[in-house]
């Protein structure tokens, strides 16, 4: 049923309380979510967003409780993900030909997803707006992969309430709409959750969003989200932890996560713990195997640490493949300014930390010398591993460690492996962050879609002819596969361009 949520915008969502699986099985919905859908009636009647497919004709059943479809003039769709265009058919095909703005993007998206290119689309672009009467006007503001290429945002003058889509939600359920009345942890908890999961790899694109959206001065009195409360209280604190978190977040905490096959890489986990505990007990340590916990949790713990030591034992010389999946979710993500460190326990070889250093390496973590211990851990190797600890305590420390004995501290990047492990080639100290300085002939990386801009080749599809430097592509350039411009372009590594 619907809410009211300001003068004359009702919600008209669903919420989904049972849902536990959100994009694929990638992300656990522990705490459920709600689809919002947010009706205006001024001069004009708008409906903002639907509901995920499931809901369809709940949405539209309920939708006539509360108008006459026929009286709805434009259909405005932020984003084409099915989640919230996903009742569009059977909504349509009450009330055909009604107007649906959205973005260039979406119609291809949404046309992908339903097979009805008839459909009456209006394309938007940035500051386009709408005259919905009573002196209100929706005015349009593109958001590209935030966190997809057809995202957009809608503001809504003389009320003052921003639509924002996926951005500032969180999958939460609650009966209660508004951020002020819901358990404030439990909302953080899941807005940092959404963004560490979802949101990590567009930070570039975050920030320099947000800024062109205050830039607009315009009063934001409400946020209305599309997945859980709508930000009524404060509203723009979720404005403010969304740059915080964009800005290479770290607190001073260190996520472990292993898995083992014996329980000695865990022993490992659990000494090398302590070790860090002897040296910096103000430093957060959060143990997690992969096998058991969520992995959603730990990618939230890692997004809230400085460092990650990631361990597994070796099984057919390579990592355990619960390890291997997380290391691929890792590099999507794309954390900047984490460091990280390999261990684990061997039989007969130990290449499982050698891949694991080498993954986390290439994913751009700032990487310690990995820890390798023989079958199962004996109170010598425990003390080592300890040390290890210490070590990492020491070299990743965010204040003076007044209280250690420096005599007692190995250098930085001294190898912890005994002889046999450190007369092993393949664990050598390596510069993690191999990029190569901008000078001539610098390989350019997208840092949103991956897509390489190479001088040799340059961009003729924009006129940039071939031999044309970074620093002489002009400012209007646009990556050719996600559209975005040459801020969120980082200097390519040699290793990544070879
Ligand atoms: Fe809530 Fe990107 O869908």
């Amino acid at each position: 049923m619907a809410i009211h949520v300001k003068n004359n915008i009702q919600w008209v969502g669903q919420r989904d309380w049972e849902v536990r699986d959100f994009h694929g099985t990638e992300y656990k919905t522990e705490k459920g979510t709600s689809y919002n859908s947010y009706l205006i009636q001024e001069e004009k009647t708008v409906l903002i967003d639907t509901v995920d497919h499931k809901f369809s004709h709940e949405f539209v059943q309920n939708l006539e409780l509360e108008i006459d479809l026929k009286k709805i003039d434009y259909i405005v769709i932020n984003h084409a993900e099915e989640d919230h265009a996903g009742a569009l058919a059977v909504l349509l095909a009450k009330i055909p030909g009604t107007p649906i703005y959205c973005t260039e993007n979406a119609i291809d998206s949404i046309t992908g997803h339903h097979h009805h290119p008839e459909w009456n689309f209006h394309t938007i672009k940035t500051g386009d707006s709408l005259d919905i009467g009573n002196g209100k006007q929706l005015v349009f503001i593109e958001t590209p992969m935030l966190h997809w290429p057809d995202s957009m945002m809608t503001y809504m003058t003389g009320d003052a309430v921003l639509f924002s889509n996926d951005a500032f939600g969180q999958h939460y359920c609650d009966e209660r709409l508004f951020n002020d009345e819901v358990d404030q942890t439990e909302l953080m908890d899941q807005c940092l959750r959404y963004y560490a999961n979802i949101l990590t790899p567009f930070s570039p694109l975050v920030t320099s969003k947000i800024h062109e959206v205050l830039g607009f001065n315009l009063p934001v009195d409400m946020i209305a989200t599309a997945h859980g409360v709508v930000w009524r209280e404060d509203p723009t604190q979720i404005i403010h932890k969304y740059l915080e978190w964009a800005d290479e977040y770290q607190e001073d905490r260190i996520t472990i996560f292993y898995d083992s096959m014996s329980n000695n890489t865990r022993m490992m986990a659990d000494a090398i713990a302590q070790g860090i505990h002897d040296v910096d007990p103000g430093v957060a340590v959060k143990i997690f195997n992969v096998s058991r916990h969520d992995k959603n949790e730990i990618l939230s713990n890692l997004f809230r640490s400085k460092g990650v030591l990631v361990g597994s034992s070796t099984m057919n010389n390579v990592m355990m493949p619960k390890v291997a999946g997380m290391l691929e979710e890792i590099t999507g993500l794309r954390f900047k300014n984490k460091r990280a460190g390999a261990f684990g326990s061997f039989g007969w070889n130990g290449g499982a930390v050698d891949r694991i250093h080498a993954r986390l390496t290439d994913a751009g973590f700032e990487t310690l010398l990995g820890l390798k211990t023989k079958w199962k851990p004996d109170g010598k190797a425990l003390l080592e591993c300890r040390e290890h600890g210490k070590q990492v305590a020491r070299q990743w420390a965010l204040h003076p460690l007044e209280s250690v004995d420096t005599k007692q501290a190995a250098p930085v990047n001294e190898p912890l492996l005994n002889e046999e492990e450190a007369s092993q080639p393949d664990v050598k100290a390596q510069a993690s962050t191999a990029c190569v300085d901008a000078a001539a002939g610098q390989s350019m990386l997208c840092s949103v879609c991956q897509w390489v801009y190479d001088p040799v080749l340059g961009e003729p599809n924009q006129d940039i002819a071939p031999g044309t430097e970074w620093s002489d592509v002009p400012e209007t350039f646009l990556c050719p596969d996600c559209s975005l411009g040459k801020g969120v372009f980082d200097p390519i590594s040699d290793e990544v361009a070879a």
